[in-house]
């Protein structure tokens, strides 16, 4: 998987891009970050890339220019999807970061500053991305975000594929309580259950409280998987 990111600052990923997980996927070129600074592209000789909104208001935007040369620039692979990282965009979640994972060889993400964008760098991208419903200063957080779920999907990432799969939003339902040792910390006790060693019970017991973790917290996913689950009976 190739990651290309339209960015003004690039050192903004430098180290979330060198530790744990994704540090080490990196480094085992299972997917490779290319980070690209539309201040290179900028046609005046200050580099300006940003300028005044037209119609007044406060703040500053991006102007096209820039972003349009350097998404230009780079190489394009046969399955490409170009990002724009924006609170007006489709919502990241869990399915849309595995069809990401699975359906392209290329993202290119464009982060954002400042009030924002020219609009017109709307028709240079596939699809807008938003991290959720809230407003960040820059887009570099939600393209770290995006970054690290899509590799964390990608075969070699995390070391046992299983692992993956009742984690929560997989199969639409939040993942279990887990614990580790000790066994008894501060009065608080790790259910018998999983000190049992009855494998048939725990694996009941974690789907029991999947259901009633995602019951209890997130109506929203609940009614959903009611549904699903019940169209598949
Ligand atoms: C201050 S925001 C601009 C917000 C814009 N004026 C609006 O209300 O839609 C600056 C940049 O941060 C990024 N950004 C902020 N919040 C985001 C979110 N929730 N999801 C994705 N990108 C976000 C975008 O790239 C955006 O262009």
């Amino acid at each position: 998987m190739q990651i290309d990111v339209i960015t003004l600052f690039p050192d903004f990923f430098t180290s979330p891009l060198q530790e744990g997980l994704l540090g080490r996927a990196l480094v085992k070129e299972i997917a490779r970050v290319n980070l690209v600074n539309p201040r290179r592209f900028a046609l005046d000789k200050h580099h300006r890339v940003d300028d005044e909104p037209y119609g007044g208001g406060v703040g500053m935007l991006l102007k096209p220019e820039p972003i349009f040369s350097a998404v230009e620039s780079l190489s394009v692979l046969a399955k490409p999807n170009i990002i724009l990282l924006t609170p007006q965009g489709q919502p990241l979640n869990q399915p849309l970061l595995r069809k990401l994972s699975t359906e392209y060889d290329q993202l290119v993400l464009i982060c954002g500053h400042y009030e924002g964008v020219d609009d017109r760098i709307r028709h240079l991208v596939d699809q807008e991305i938003s991290l959720g419903d809230f407003v960040l200063t820059c887009g570099e957080i939600p393209a770290l975000a995006l970054i690290n779920g899509v590799v964390r999907l990608l075969p070699g990432t995390v070391g046992k594929i299983e692992s993956l799969k009742s984690e929560s939003f997989e199969a639409g339902l939040l993942d279990y309580p887990q614990y580790t040792r000790p066994s008894t910390f501060r009065g608080f006790e790790v259910p018998e259950v999983l000190r049992s060693g009855n494998h048939q019970a725990i694996e009941k017991w974690r789907y029991q409280q999947q259901l009633k973790r995602t019951q209890e917290r997130r109506s929203d996913l609940w009614e959903k998987w009611l549904k699903s689950f019940q169209s598949n009976k």
